[in-house]
């Protein structure tokens, strides 16, 4: 493992001599930050030694670094979903790329869908804890105490430092910032009405395929995390409408000046 991600590194390394210390994964129809990098190399996932390959539709394949509001960041413009069939080593491999190229803190965003019902499309969601709904953790398998502890605390796992500053910073530039938990649901098809209502009554605030895996490998390797949700969608069965994939990218877009300014802004004082 270690090999590989030193290959990686060093792959990437040779196309771009900047040196991140900020990581960005651009969830479903939020890639277009990565656009607002300067100075920015792109380099295409299919080009990286044991990167995997994403379809994902609304998702570009590459790794942008670049500068952004004065910060040296690494962005995934598109990632690796479990649904697609990547394993979840493969799923969080990127997250350790980051980490040996010096990274150490993340923003981790999604496009998901709203369990609270006091949440609406559009909305903008500070994680600040989840549920693995998925019997699966990238951590099985034997550790390599290299990376990482073998039993790593998740307690804090979305930063409350990182939190707070997104708060403030939410609060000066005036975007509404809801709280909740995140659940993870492997998908590709989407809760039923009484999945949802059991996540509900879990504890969880929104559901989406994603995030949970990088997340915990981010706290294994030691990194601070930031977790932003846009609430695409309620949730199946909250209304009396069908879901799909279309509207999830249309109000992924149609949030994009907000949760640019909110990123961006947070990039700024980390
Ligand atoms: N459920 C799961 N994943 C999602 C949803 C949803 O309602 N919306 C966007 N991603």
């Amino acid at each position: 493992m270690i090999t590989m991600i030193n290959e990686a590194k060093d792959y990437i390394l040779s196309k771009s001599h900047l040196k991140p210390s900020i990581g960005l994964i651009l969830g479903s129809g939020l890639g277009s930050l990565a656009d607002e990098l300067s100075n920015s190399v792109n380099i295409p996932y299919d080009e990286i030694p044991h990167f995997a390959k994403s379809g994902a539709i609304g998702h570009a394949n590459e790794l942008v670094i670049g500068e952004l509001n004065g910060k040296i960041v690494v962005a995934m413009k598109g990632r690796f979903h479990y649904y697609e069939g990547f394993s979840l080593e493969e799923v969080t491999f990127p997250v350790r790329v980051m980490k040996a190229l010096g990274v150490e803190q993340i923003i981790v965003t999604n496009a998901c869908g709203a369990v609270n019902t006091s949440f609406k499309p559009g909305d903008l969601m500070l994680i600040n804890d989840h549920i693995n709904l998925v019997s699966n953790n990238p951590l099985i398998g034997p550790n390599n105490d290299q990376l990482g502890t073998r039993f790593p605390d998740l307690s804090d796992a979305y930063s409350k430092e990182l939190r707070a500053l997104a708060a403030k910073v939410a609060a000066e530039k005036g975007i509404q910032l809801k709280n909740g938990v995140y659940a993870w649901w492997t998908g590709p098809a989407y809760e039923t009405p009484a999945e949802i209502r059991m996540i509900r009554i879990l504890g969880a605030d929104a559901v989406g395929m994603s995030t949970v895996p990088e997340v915990i490998v981010a706290v294994h390797g030691g990194m601070k995390v930031l977790g932003i949700s846009c609430l695409t969608n309620m949730a199946c069965g909250i209304l009396d409408q069908s879901l799909n994939h279309q509207e999830v990218i249309e109000v992924a877009a149609l949030v994009k000046d907000k949760f640019l300014t909110l990123v961006k802004s947070v990039v700024e004082k980390m």
